[in-house]
């Protein structure tokens, strides 16, 4: 750990305090139990040692330490996860030495660009005679001046070089200004500001860190796009960021519920009536990676789409992905008000009523189909095959499908066995993986090193069956090869945060048999000869192929060594095997 501040925040945070500010967490024996955030689990499969810092899910086999936590938590990557947890500890952090130190100078300076842009236009606004008109009509529009505050919502007047013209005076290079998106550069060459003429709304990043602007037209009547908005920079991803999560973060867990509406003003206007569980998708399609990020804070999601076409396509491209990734998944239907902002305008009241009115997505649909063509048509069946099913499928909890399947069949007088036909037929070949990281045999890999790990007496015993080559995965395989030509002594390995989590497996599960090594020692001959049995098999399937390719080329020599390998691991695969039946 070359990183002091790593240390310290390490030192100066539990991590039974971290885990149980984002999930419910009880105490058991040394140790401390929770449902695992990783994986569907009713009994708590998760385990937390206050003593060690190390947290390991026996059901899907994920662990660690407080930062690999987090970092799984909430979707960050190493260095927004330690830019947290300094903050949650109070460790100020020193400038780290990052591998590529241009990039990262680069980042802050763009940062500190689109952060002055901010500032600077929302001075204007507040503060000036040429953000008057644009500040009488956000106020017509109904937001308040905490609002404004708030969100940094600003003016940029029409000029080609005003904001150009402030960051020029502070040293900034022109072509700076367009890598932070704030300017734009034309063909011949020529730069000029971005926004003019247009209220600009900061775009946030989960930090509160601005990372670009969109951009509303003042006058409707002007040339133009209505909103636009910051290109993709160093430091914004469109399809990582969703506008105001920042804002909405902890309503969306205390609620479990977020509300995704179109437009920023929608949203905007959501947070100021005290409904901030609120984010704006900003009229592009949700992502994948967005709603991942989401998934982290809840499961429940309800759509608030306009009812325009556009709104319409949007609301069932994001359905099909959010049913996928197994949210359960709502709908806020608006009548006779075009979004959220014109019926919080109307009253704020009937917004709350909305958003508690929300139906399933699915139910909605087959409402429609109901309300669109007349019972029993045609054209009613090919809807509901064409527009409806095919939803079905993504429908990962087989119950839920059987309802579904139930209610479209009594309802439509259409046989359950045609639309299970259909569903089989349409159904997605590739399953949603569950975390990325951990392959199946990843637990049985941390298991085994953990008992290698546990005293001299398992090493001795167990070590001499194993080879580094058997670990599939190459970092515990490092690590293991380490350890075995250690003798089992090798300290960096000791301190290495994947061995620790494996020893801790090993710990744990001795807590579970009250202290009883013989039992451990007899599960772990089992785990040995899983682990074991994998690696015998991945050898052969690598047999297979080289004998394929020597008995192409009639290498007879080799076809003779392979087969006798092979010979050699099924003998041995014998023992095993009957160690596992013992
Ligand atoms: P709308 O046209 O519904 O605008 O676009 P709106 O949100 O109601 O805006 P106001 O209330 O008139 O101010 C919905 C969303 O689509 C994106 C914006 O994110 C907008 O909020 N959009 C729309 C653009 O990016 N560019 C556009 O030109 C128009
Ligand atoms: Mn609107």
């Amino acid at each position: 750990m070359d990183n002091p501040a790593l240390q310290e925040i390490k030192d100066r945070l539990n991590i039974v305090d971290v885990i149980s500010g984002y999930i419910p967490v009880k105490k058991a024996g040394v140790n401390f139990k929770a449902a695992c955030p990783f994986h569907h689990e009713k009994t708590p499969s998760l385990i937390i040692s206050s003593q060690k810092q190390i947290w390991h899910c026996f059901g899907c086999g994920e662990g660690g330490d407080v930062f690999g936590f987090v970092s799984k938590y909430e979707n960050l990557d190493f260095k927004e996860t330690l830019k947290l947890l300094a903050d949650k500890a109070g460790v100020k952090l020193p400038e780290y030495r990052p591998q590529d130190k241009a990039l990262v100078d680069e980042k802050e300076l763009l940062s500190r660009i689109n952060n002055f842009a901010a500032r600077y236009y929302h001075e204007v606004l507040t503060a000036s005679p040429a953000g008057k008109e644009a500040l009488d009509y956000l106020h017509a529009r109904g937001l308040n001046d905490i609002t404004i505050k708030n969100w940094q919502i600003g003016f940029a007047p029409d000029e080609f070089h005003f904001l150009e013209k402030a960051l020029l005076k502070k040293n900034v290079a022109l072509n700076d200004l367009v890598k932070a998106g704030v300017s734009a550069k034309n063909e011949r060459g020529q730069i000029y500001d971005r926004f003019r003429g247009r209220i600009t709304f900061p775009i946030f990043n989960y930090f509160g860190e601005v990372v670009g602007f969109t951009a509303r037209i003042l006058h409707n009547e002007s040339n133009g796009a209505k909103y636009i908005n910051s290109p993709e920079t160093a430091i914004y991803n469109k399809s990582k960021t969703l506008f105001a999560l920042n804002f909405a973060k902890e309503a969306i867990r205390k609620k479990d519920e977020v509300v995704i509406v179109e437009g920023q003003m929608d949203c905007i206007s959501s947070h100021q009536a005290g409904f901030n569980n609120a984010v704006a998708s900003s009229g592009t399609a949700l992502t994948e990676v967005a709603l991942q990020q989401l998934g982290r804070l809840t499961k429940n999601l309800k759509f608030c789409f306009d009812a325009d076409t556009a709104g319409q396509t949007a609301s069932r491209r994001a359905g099909e992905a959010a049913l996928k990734m197994g949210f359960r998944l709502k709908l806020i239907v608006l009548k006779n008000v075009k979004d959220p902002d014109e019926l919080i305008k109307r009253s704020p009241g009937l917004w709350e009523k909305a958003i508690s009115e929300a139906v399933w997505f699915l139910d909605y649909y087959i409402d429609l189909a109901a309300e669109k063509f007349k019972d029993g048509s045609v054209e009613q069946k090919l809807y509901l095959s064409k527009e409806v099913v095919p939803f079905l499928t993504y429908i990962s909890d087989p119950l839920e499908q059987d309802h579904y399947v139930h209610k479209i069949s009594n309802r439509f007088q259409i046989s359950e066995k045609i639309i299970r036909e259909q569903i089989k037929k349409e159904r997605s070949p590739a399953p949603v993986a569950a975390s990325g990281k951990v392959g199946p045999g990843m637990p049985l890999q941390k298991e085994v090193l953990g008992g290698l790990l546990f005293n001299p007496e398992f090493f001795n015993l167990y070590a001499p069956q194993v080879k580094a080559e058997d670990f599939e995965d190459p970092y515990i395989s490092k690590l293991a090869a380490g350890l075995l030509s250690s003798g089992g002594q090798d300290i960096q390995v000791k301190s290495d945060t994947v061995a620790k989590e494996a020893l801790f497996m090993v710990e744990s599960q001795l807590d579970d048999l009250a202290g009883d090594t013989e039992k451990l020692n007899n599960q772990l001959k089992k785990t040995f000869s899983l682990f074991k049995l994998n690696s015998f098999k991945r050898q052969l399937q690598n047999l297979q192929a080289e004998l394929k390719t020597a008995e192409l080329a009639g290498n007879k020599p080799k076809i003779e060594e392979l087969n006798k390998r092979v010979a050699e691991i099924l003998n041995l695969r014998i023992v095993f095997e009957q160690n596992l039946n013992s």
